[in-house]
């Protein structure tokens, strides 16, 4: 059975173990790969470790389970910009559940969150140029492409990364 609910402190080692899969099955070459292969999994480990442990007020941090077993998660940061809104920071869901409209409810919890929050709310995220696959999602789901920078915020080294932005969360919280 698939339930979502939100993540608490005891989940954070196996967020960053799907964390680290994602990013080493779709992230090579944007990420090296000893970063991939040999940092990461203890970089995610203390990311999550602290965000779980130590919430900021606005994080809001949502698992997929499916038989006892976290399939997705997302984490986003709301009202985290003045001019974009909520930022979705993460969405990953396991190669073996993809296309089952897991990553599409995810995104929409965190809409439903944003708009009880503020019901002008709206919500923006970054995805590497690279990752085509992601951005058709998120355009399958409304999602507008939007300006592409230079980043070293992620990872270890320069990605081109795209601004995603939905101006109004009324379709997506209701998908
Ligand atoms: C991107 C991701 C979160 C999508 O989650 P998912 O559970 O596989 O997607 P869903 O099943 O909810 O798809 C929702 C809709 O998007 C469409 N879609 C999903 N992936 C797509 C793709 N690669 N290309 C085009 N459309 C896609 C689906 O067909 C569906 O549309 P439909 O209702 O018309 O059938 C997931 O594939 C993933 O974890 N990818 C790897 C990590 C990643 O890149 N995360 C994003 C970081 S910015």
């Amino acid at each position: 059975m698939l339930t979502y609910r939100q993540a608490n402190a005891g989940d954070y080692l196996e967020i960053a173990k799907l964390h680290v899969k994602s990013w080493q099955q779709h992230y090579r070459g944007d990420f090296s790969d000893h970063f991939l292969d040999v940092e990461a999994a203890s970089e995610r480990k203390e990311v999550w470790k602290d965000r779980l442990s130590n919430p900021s007020p606005n994080q809001f941090v949502l698992v997929a389970e499916q038989d006892g077993e976290i399939c997705g998660f997302a984490c986003a940061f709301l009202e985290g910009d003045a001019e974009y809104g909520t930022l979705l920071d993460n969405l990953h869901v396991l190669a073996k559940v993809k296309g089952k409209g897991i990553g599409r409810h995810l995104i929409s919890l965190v809409a439903q969150e944003a708009l009880k929050n503020n019901p002008e709310g709206k919500l923006y995220l970054w995805v590497l140029k690279n990752n085509a696959s992601a951005m058709a999602f998120y355009e399958r789901l409304g999602g507008v492409n939007g300006e592409t920078v230079v980043g070293n915020d992620i990872g270890d080294q320069e990605v081109l990364k795209c601004r995603v932005t939905w101006e109004s969360l009324k379709v997506l919280a209701h998908w």
